[in-house]
């Protein structure tokens, strides 16, 4: 029998990556539309890790099922760092992926194209009542000057991958899971939840 896996997000663009770059995976993976009881979760972590951890393990109290969640941050190095943690929150308390992205457009007015690199991180934690696994993906790229594309979502418009010369959000879903900060933090959890798979096979038998 497969193991039900919960992904933890509310966000369905994330759930649409995570679900693709997971599906290769032996497990069976439900989606928080399955779990009314599950409302929003309040991030309240200093680190994307915790903030991963905290929605992982939420999920786990509620569902009683394993769960997979993410936390993603964009690093901006003319901003040091900056919004970091606060990446959701950026033009404030309940904005919209655009109010985030034209603020983003504003603070950078200024910088010069040699200065507006950044890097979109994301910390995937997977919880099952005692095992956490937690995996890092990063990918490094630039803050465009205007939007471009009309695919992705969030910051996806004025995430610019210079290999690419694209931003993320003029890539196919595939392209981008295969180069992105959450497709690399999949491909570092694959081997970590393959083997904590066989161990659980192996204790169940
Ligand atoms: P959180 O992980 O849900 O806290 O997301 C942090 C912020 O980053 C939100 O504003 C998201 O819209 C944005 N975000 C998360 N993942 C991506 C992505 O893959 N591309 C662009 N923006 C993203």
């Amino acid at each position: 029998m497969m193991m039900k896996v919960v992904i933890a997000t509310h966000n369905k663009d994330k759930l649409k990556e995570l679900k693709k770059g997971l599906s290769q995976l032996n497990i069976d993976l439900l989606d928080l539309s399955c779990f009314s009881e599950v409302g929003e979760i309040i991030e309240d972590g200093k680190t994307l890790e915790e903030n991963a951890l905290i929605k992982a393990k939420e999920v786990f109290r509620l569902t009683g099922l394993p769960s997979i969640a993410d936390d993603t941050g964009l690093e901006v190095d003319a901003l040091n760092g900056k919004p970091g943690v606060f990446t959701a929150r950026f033009a404030g308390e309940n904005c919209s992926y655009m109010d985030n992205v034209n603020k983003m457009l504003k603070v950078m007015k200024k910088i010069k194209t040699s200065d507006r690199g950044a890097v979109f991180k994301t910390v995937i934690a997977f919880f099952d009542g005692k095992k956490e696994l937690l995996s890092i993906g990063e990918v490094k790229g630039m803050i465009a000057t205007e939007k471009k594309g009309l695919g992705g979502f969030g910051y996806d418009s004025i995430f610019y991958v210079v290999n690419e010369g694209k931003t993320f959000a003029e890539m196919t879903i595939e392209k981008k899971n295969i180069i992105s900060h959450r497709g690399n933090a999949i491909k570092n959890l694959t081997p970590k939840l393959k083997s904590y798979l066989e161990t659980n096979i192996k204790e169940i038998a």
